[in-house]
């Protein structure tokens, strides 16, 4: 049975309570990235994309920064693989194209680099650590929707 979930672009004021429990959750218990690296002063200006299942529950978040840096992708354990990100990443770059946002980064823990490839996303340079997690930088140029 298809998955039922939605997804909603949201100022952080309206994401913080859905996105935050998520990220803790992602971030901060599963993959021990210290809580002071998890929150920054990016949150306030971004974009954020939530998603949530059929009862309102967040399950799955990712941000999108100004200047065309998408980050903080997140969905919850049991939700993987179900679509979430996939369509979390799409509203975020649809998002990017409403803002004529055209050049896309992201920093992708190196054992995601195969999910964002399939947007088309291109590596960049070699592997780093960030909160000692292997990453590489991925870049994107988008083209204006058609029509
Ligand atoms: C990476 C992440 C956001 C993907 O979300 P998701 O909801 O599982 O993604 P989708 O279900 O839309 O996956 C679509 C496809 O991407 C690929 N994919 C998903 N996760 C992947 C991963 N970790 N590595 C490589 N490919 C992956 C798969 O091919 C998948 O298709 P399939 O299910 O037919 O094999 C999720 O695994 C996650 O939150 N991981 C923990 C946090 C994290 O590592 N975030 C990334 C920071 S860069």
């Amino acid at each position: 049975m298809r998955a039922t979930f939605t997804i909603s672009i949201l100022a952080w004021d309206k994401a913080r309570p859905l996105a935050r429990p998520v990220r803790e959750q992602v971030f901060v218990a599963e993959q021990k990235v210290p809580l002071e690296l998890e929150w920054d002063e990016w949150d306030e200006g971004s974009d954020h994309a939530v998603a949530r299942d059929s009862k309102g529950q967040a399950i799955g978040t990712a941000r999108l920064l100004p200047d065309g840096r998408i980050g903080r992708m997140a969905v919850l354990g049991e939700w993987r693989r179900r679509g979430v990100g996939t369509a979390l990443l799409e509203a975020l770059l649809e998002q990017a194209r409403k803002r004529s946002i055209r050049h896309i980064t992201l920093h992708a823990q190196t054992h995601a680099a195969g999910f964002y490839r399939r947007f088309g996303f291109n590596e960049r340079g070699g592997e780093f650590l960030e909160a000692e997690i292997p990453h590489v930088e991925m870049t994107l140029e988008l083209f204006p929707a058609r029509g």
